[in-house]
């Protein structure tokens, strides 16, 4: 175990085997190591420093019926919004004054967003905030739909991969394709879209040779970002009352994914403060260095349930965030949060 957390740290890579090996005889002490190995390569390659971004949901209607998540199109307890241009430009002013330097665009798969409407929307606001960042995390689109959101101004885009083990993926998604959802990843990072990825934690069925697939899928994928949280059950959906997934197995996910990739961007996710209570300080202590704020219109965030609970932290609880960071040694950064040395090649995922 410990020539394996080495090689781990200063190597950055582990094989199949060696990754199944430390996930399979993993002890406290080691998962204590493993966080204290990934927070000093955090400090090495970004520094003390959260990167924090403002998170608007634009939409919740969704074409898609994902078996995890409340916005699935068969869940018609769901209040369906939508948010116009002229809202979400109020929205954003308000993150703005604030000092936030970017912006992420979030909703379910919703084909009223066309390309025409999302290029206005980009547009608009890169010209009205000339040095902010616009992330989408609007799904699944065609390659040719990715570039003109692009050429609008669009910097990033998040779409995790939700699982890499293809089986599981399947089972889980009706109606959608694991090949799709990476030729998705592939054509965003040739664009030029910083990417990304990213997994949900104990989804049912999951084993170590998941954890493993996920990992290995990002490390040969290199996204700009990674997004890991726990599954929480939804009672309106397939998966209700399911086991939450481990926020252990989710703070050793995202360590390894700090040593394997250590110059990504990753969030201590909403899903994993949902389920701790200190989960912003546990997910940077295990290598986490971003945080997203919400600034939806109030009316808008009941609705955007992806799961029950969700722990809403909002834009204006920068002093909360601040107070939280400090007692593991970090501060909010209000910059941008770029990627260091993104490497947009692709090689063969
Ligand atoms: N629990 C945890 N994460 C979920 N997501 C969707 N539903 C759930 C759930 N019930 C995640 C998916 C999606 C992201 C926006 O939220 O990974 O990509
Ligand atoms: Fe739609 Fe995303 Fe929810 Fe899937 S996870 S149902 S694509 S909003």
């Amino acid at each position: 175990m410990r020539e394996i957390l080495e090689k781990l740290y200063l190597k950055n890579s582990l094989t199949r085997e060696e990754l199944l090996y430390l996930l399979g005889n993993l002890m406290e002490n080691d998962r204590d190591k493993l966080y204290r190995l990934a927070y000093n390569t955090t400090l090495r390659t970004y520094g003390n420093r959260i990167f924090v971004r403002g998170l608007l949901e634009f939409t919740n209607y969704c074409k898609n019926n994902c078996n995890y998540c409340g916005l699935r199109r068969d869940n018609k307890k769901v209040e369906r919004y939508r948010l116009s241009k002229e809202e979400i430009l109020v929205s954003l002013e308000e993150g703005n004054k604030l000092g936030y330097k970017t912006f992420v665009l979030q909703g379910g798969e919703d084909p009223y967003y066309t390309d025409e409407i999302l290029v206005d929307i980009i547009k608009s606001i890169k010209n009205r905030y000339k040095d902010v960042a616009v992330t989408l995390s609007i799904g699944e689109r065609s390659r040719e739909s990715y570039e003109k959101l692009y050429n609008a101004g669009a910097d990033r885009f998040l779409l995790r991969h939700e699982t890499a083990t293809k089986k599981l993926y399947d089972s889980l998604h009706e109606g959608m394709s694991f090949e799709h959802r990476i030729k998705c990843l592939i054509n965003l990072k040739e664009i030029g879209y910083q990417v990304g990825a990213g997994f949900i934690v104990g989804l049912p069925g999951e084993t170590n040779e998941t954890l493993a697939d996920n990992l290995l899928f990002l490390k040969r994928l290199e996204p700009a970002m990674v997004g890991i949280g726990p599954l929480i059950s939804h009672p309106d959906t397939p998966l209700r009352g399911f086991e939450n997934g481990s926020i252990e197995t989710t703070l050793t996910m995202i360590s390894l994914t700090r040593l394997l990739l250590p110059n990504a961007l990753i969030p201590a996710t909403t899903a994993l403060n949902t389920l701790s209570s200190e989960g912003l300080e546990k997910g940077i202590l295990a290598g986490a260095n971003v945080v997203m704020l919400n600034l939806s219109p109030i009316e808008a965030r009941k609705k955007y349930e992806i799961y029950k609970g969700k722990e809403i932290t909002d834009i204006h609880q920068l002093k909360k965030i601040e107070e939280r960071v400090k007692k593991v040694s970090f501060k909010v950064d209000m910059g941008r949060g770029d990627h260091i040395n993104y490497n947009g090649r692709i090689k063969d995922v």
